[in-house]
């Protein structure tokens, strides 16, 4: 077997960066190095705490958790307590979590990690708003070129946007640090709402997660079930997108997903606009392309290797 990837989470957990976590713990072809908490579903207090307990249901309390931003770069935080509910990981009963917060900052360990490994070994996964991202890149810029690539789940284009009609949350929330990485010059690899809008927690998958004999299964059941109301009733759909296992799942399978190499800049000025996703998918301006944008999703292949890895788990 090939050496596994190195990868950095980044993370609002938020149900969906759940699932993202345990299907990242449950792949032996990645290897993760750290899990870095931002502000975003639910304050940084919750993430930070959230990202622990998701460690210590999938029996790895030895991976370190660093807490990062409270707050996006310039824009006021913004949360969706309405989707994730009050805790962010609403649905299972959680017990405090046992394992350390690490003392240092997310940006030092996101700066001192890619300074001392290898240049272009270290895969960033951004699951959610990308301010510890951003703070990283201006604190050294040096990290830029040593990034492999930045696997993100964000933006929409032709879905448009979920948290307001022209943007999507995690870019949204802070649309100038996404600014920031997207003009930095590194590989990046974007899975917007116009791929995840394709892979839906239908009930029979949400069942499929209840009948897995352990821990994790049934928690992600009762995750999504209680995530999914928001998103169903606003898509009129059975089932929600499941958006940041998506960032794992291209990594573990690329051949799931369509994408194209294009340009893609960030609206940081406009309200109305604020933290679109401009993407020049059909190639009409001189833009350099600066981001694979993923367009579409095997959605059954995909819930198969969810379901697949999550039965992995203690
Ligand atoms: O818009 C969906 C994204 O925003 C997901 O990452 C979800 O967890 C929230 O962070
Ligand atoms: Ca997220």
């Amino acid at each position: 077997m090939t050496k596994p990837l190195p990868i950095i989470i980044d993370t609002d957990p938020g149900q969906d960066d759940a699932v993202a976590i345990l299907l990242a713990l449950a792949s032996p072809e990645l290897e993760v190095l750290g899990i870095t908490a931002v502000a975003g579903n639910v304050p940084l207090a919750l993430t930070e705490i959230n990202a622990r307990r998701i460690c210590e249901l999938a029996g790895r309390p030895d991976i370190r958790v660093f807490a990062g931003a409270a707050r996006p770069i310039l824009r006021p935080l913004k949360t969706a307590e309405h989707v994730h509910g009050q805790t962010g990981l609403d649905g299972p009963v959680w017990p405090e979590p046992k394992m350390p917060l690490q003392k240092q900052h997310a940006v030092d360990f996101i700066v001192d990690t890619l300074m001392t490994h290898e240049a272009g070994i270290i895969t960033l996964c951004v699951l959610g708003p990308m301010t510890n991202i951003a703070l990283a890149l201006i604190r050294e810029p040096k990290i830029a070129s040593r990034i492999k690539r930045i696997v993100a789940m964000g933006g929409g284009y032709f879905e448009g946007g979920n948290i307001t009609p022209a943007a999507e949350f995690n870019i949204y929330v802070d649309p100038h640090a996404a600014r920031v990485v997207f003009e930095a010059g590194i590989p990046i690899t974007l899975v917007p709402l116009d791929c995840t809008h394709q892979a839906l927690s239908t009930a029979a998958r949400i069942e499929k997660f209840r009948g897995i004999k352990n821990k994790s299964g049934p928690a992600i059941a009762a995750m999504l079930s209680f995530s999914e109301r928001f998103d169903e009733q606003k898509y009129g759909t059975d089932g929600a997108p499941l958006h940041d296992p998506c960032v794992m799942a291209w990594l573990l399978k690329p051949e799931l997903f369509q994408s194209r190499d294009v340009n893609v800049g960030i609206e940081c000025e406009s309200e109305l606009t604020m933290g679109a996703t401009v993407v020049d998918w059909w190639r009409v301006t001189k833009r350099k392309p600066n981001t694979t944008v993923c367009r579409s999703i095997n959605a059954q292949g995909f819930f198969d290797l969810l379901t697949g890895r999550i039965a992995g788990l203690p």
